[in-house]
């Protein structure tokens, strides 16, 4: 099992370029206690201050399973794993929980968490759990950068976006400023 300790926020420690780009997170929506939830590989959002709170954005593309459970619960959470556990994150960011049960494939085991009722992973190093505050969407006519629409969303599936409160930070040492 992962040694995973509570961080307060102002002793979290990360380079977030390497967590979102190179790490990769498992972001997670639904209710442990029914086990209605769905999970999938995201390497694109936002750690960072907004509104006095800790803030999590999370970047959900319309067709993706997960986005229905998004949009039906009110909280969802952030896993990063150790390199072993790379294989199962790609399983998760190809397949769809609309095909087939990604958490028994991947070999991951599902846990609750201690504020919010999304689920974590026992396997994770370092876990966010968000309350969701705010929900939009990127729109076409706001970019101002018109490169970005042509390149990204050619068929126009705009990501929604998610803000979360960041409710609790649990995590390895790795993860904790000045850690013993
Ligand atoms: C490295 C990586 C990063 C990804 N990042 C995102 C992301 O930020 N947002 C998104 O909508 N999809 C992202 N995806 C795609 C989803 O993870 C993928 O479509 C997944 O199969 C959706 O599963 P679902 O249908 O069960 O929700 C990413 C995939 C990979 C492999």
């Amino acid at each position: 099992m992962t040694n995973r300790k509570m961080i307060p926020p102002e002793e979290f420690a990360a380079n977030l370029f390497d967590l979102f780009h190179r790490k990769w997170f498992l972001l997670t929506s639904g209710c442990f206690g029914t086990r209605q939830f769905n999970t999938m590989t995201v390497s694109w959002g936002f750690l960072g201050e907004m509104w006095m709170r800790p803030t999590a954005i999370a970047v959900v593309r319309p067709q993706r399973y997960t986005l229905e459970f998004m949009d039906r619960y009110d909280s969802f959470t952030l896993c990063a794993f150790g390199e072993s556990f790379r294989e199962a994150l790609k399983l998760c960011g190809a397949k769809s929980g609309r095909e087939l049960n990604k958490v028994e494939a991947a070999g991951l085991t599902a846990i609750p968490s201690e504020s919010v009722s999304s689920p974590g992973f026992q396997e994770a190093e370092l876990i966010l759990e968000c309350r969701k505050v705010y929900r939009g969407e990127f729109r076409k006519e706001c970019f101002l950068d018109k490169m970005i629409p042509q390149e990204f969303y050619p068929g126009k599936d705009f990501h929604r976006i998610f803000v979360g409160e960041i409710t609790q930070i649990s995590g390895t040492g790795a993860y904790r400023r000045n850690a013993e």
